[in-house]
């Protein structure tokens, strides 16, 4: 034989080889199975209907589950809730088998199906009811790179080694939860963590300084918990990140001006906390925001004069606040405007005539402020109902009522000492 028929057969040989392992060709990897079935065992209930596929050996047949190419592993679960039956979405449920007491251990299997799948890679179970703690074990799942349990009904802290361990996670999804217990320190170890969601549950504690090394993230969704202390200024590292939502915790202390350094982002939200000072004369260089809302805190003082910058808004509250300044002309670009809400704050002066370029405002309210004078009697103003103005005792015109036809001093603009000029 020569050389290059060597080569072939050899060739072949291998690709033989390979055809054996590849997958398909051959039942799931046992230790994959027996997890798979021990983790299906424990779902009481799934009118999604997907587990009775999960029959024999071949788990490439089985609904969810996906396998590595060149191992056979099992490399994903996915069964969310929602699905889509026949072109129209609907949503299912699975139940977990709920061991009667919350102890850590009895709950632990409700999860620790995970066990045995060395390669697994992505975790969907969104939307589900699936219940007991985060499984420590999870944390040794070191190729995970995609968690999905929102909207569940998992509780308990977040595991330490999660955050430890997980240095591959790109998207943690954990929202909408009964989570407890602090953020994890050491959250800044997850450095690949593009995406997270841990909104919706009952975290406590500070937000770790940690939090800005995850030099890659584009979204933070911390809204609604319990969480305490000041907003780290490290934030302000985060050049990616589009989405930093804060809302509806405990926060205090000054908004850090470094959060005007982020150059990405599009939305911020840090409603209802407990946040005073000013609002930062930084956040003129938030080029691209869209969405800022600090409604329902304790900010005073005037609106910085670099807000004129901010001319891509497209919704703004700053309601419920103490804010003193002159009504501001509206800064946004002709049309971007489409949700301002200033009410219950100390806004003074009148409302101008460029109110009037606000083509696409769909809400607007200004009640409970100190504004005075006549409302522009055009679109879109007019169109508004009177409590988008009241509580504002010198304000007038449609539609509240006329304005007196020789007014009292009271009912002109203060002199605009403090006026902006964008
Ligand atoms: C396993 O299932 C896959 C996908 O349905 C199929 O391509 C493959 O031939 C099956 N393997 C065996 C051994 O039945
Ligand atoms: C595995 O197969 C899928 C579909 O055939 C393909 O898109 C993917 O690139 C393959 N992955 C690897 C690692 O070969
Ligand atoms: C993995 O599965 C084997 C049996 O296949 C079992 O003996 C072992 O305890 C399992 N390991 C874990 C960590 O669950
Ligand atoms: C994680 O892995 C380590 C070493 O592989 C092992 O000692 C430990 O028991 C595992 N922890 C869990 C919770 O499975
Ligand atoms: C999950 O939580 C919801 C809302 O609290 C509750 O209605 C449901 O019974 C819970 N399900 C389980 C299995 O615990
Ligand atoms: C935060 O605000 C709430 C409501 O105004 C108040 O009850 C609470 O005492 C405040 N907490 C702190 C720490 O200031
Ligand atoms: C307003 O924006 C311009 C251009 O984006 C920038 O150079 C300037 O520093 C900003 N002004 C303030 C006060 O932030
Ligand atoms: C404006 O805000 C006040 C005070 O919160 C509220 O009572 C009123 O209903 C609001 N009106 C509109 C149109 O949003």
């Amino acid at each position: 034989m020569g050389y290059r028929a060597v080569l072939v057969v050899m060739i072949f040989m291998i690709k033989s080889v390979c055809k054996v392992s590849s997958v398909g060709k051959e039942g799931c990897h046992p230790d994959d199975l027996k997890a798979l079935e021990d983790f299906k065992a424990r779902i009481t209930y799934d009118d999604s209907h997907r587990l009775k596929t999960w029959t024999g050996v071949n788990c490439s047949k089985w609904e969810g589950i996906s396998r590595d190419n060149i191992t056979g592993r099992v490399t994903e679960i996915s069964l969310p809730g929602p699905i889509t039956k026949g072109g129209a979405p609907a949503q299912t449920t699975m139940v977990g088998e709920l061991s009667p007491s919350l102890h850590l251990l009895s709950s632990l299997r409700v999860l620790d199906f995970i066990g045995n799948l060395t390669k697994l890679k992505s975790l969907n179970l969104n939307g589900n009811q699936i219940s007991g703690p985060i499984p420590e074990s999870l944390g040794n799942r070191t190729s995970l790179t995609f968690l999905d349990l929102r909207s569940n009904n998992i509780s308990g802290a977040i595991p330490e080694p999660i955050s430890e361990n997980l240095i591959n996670l790109e998207t943690l999804f954990l929202g909408s939860n009964f989570l407890t217990g602090p953020l994890p320190e050491n959250i800044g170890n997850m450095q690949k963590l593009v995406d997270v969601d841990l909104s919706n549950n009952k975290i406590q504690g500070g937000i770790p300084n940690s939090i800005g090394n995850l030099k890659y993230m584009t979204r933070i969704l911390l809204n609604s918990n319990l969480l305490t202390g000041i907003i780290p200024s490290s934030f302000g590292n985060l050049q990616k990140l589009g989405v930093l939502a804060l809302g509806h915790n405990q926060l205090e202390g000054t908004i850090p001006s470094s959060l005007g350094n982020m150059p990405s982002l599009r939305n911020l939200e840090l409603s209802w906390n407990n946040l005073s000072g000013r609002i930062p004369s930084t956040f003129g260089r938030l080029a691209k925001l869209m969405w800022l809302s600090i409604d329902h805190n304790m900010i005073e003082g005037p609106l910085p004069e670099s807000f004129g910058n901010l001319t891509g808004l497209s919704r703004l509250d700053l309601s419920y606040n103490q804010i003193n300044s002159v009504l501001p002309e509206p800064f946004a670009k002709i049309g971007y405007l489409f949700v301002l809400m200033l009410q219950n704050n100390q806004f003074t002066g009148t409302i101008s005539q460029t109110f009037l370029n606000l083509k696409n405002l769909r809400e607007l309210n200004l009640s409970n402020n100190l504004l005075s004078g006549q409302i522009p009697f055009r679109k879109p103003l007019i169109d508004f109902p009177p409590s988008s103005y009241s509580g504002n005792r010198g304000l007038c015109g449609v539609p509240l009522g006329p304005c007196s036809i020789s007014p009292s001093p009271a009912y002109y603009p203060e002199p605009e000492t403090m006026g902006f000029s964008f």
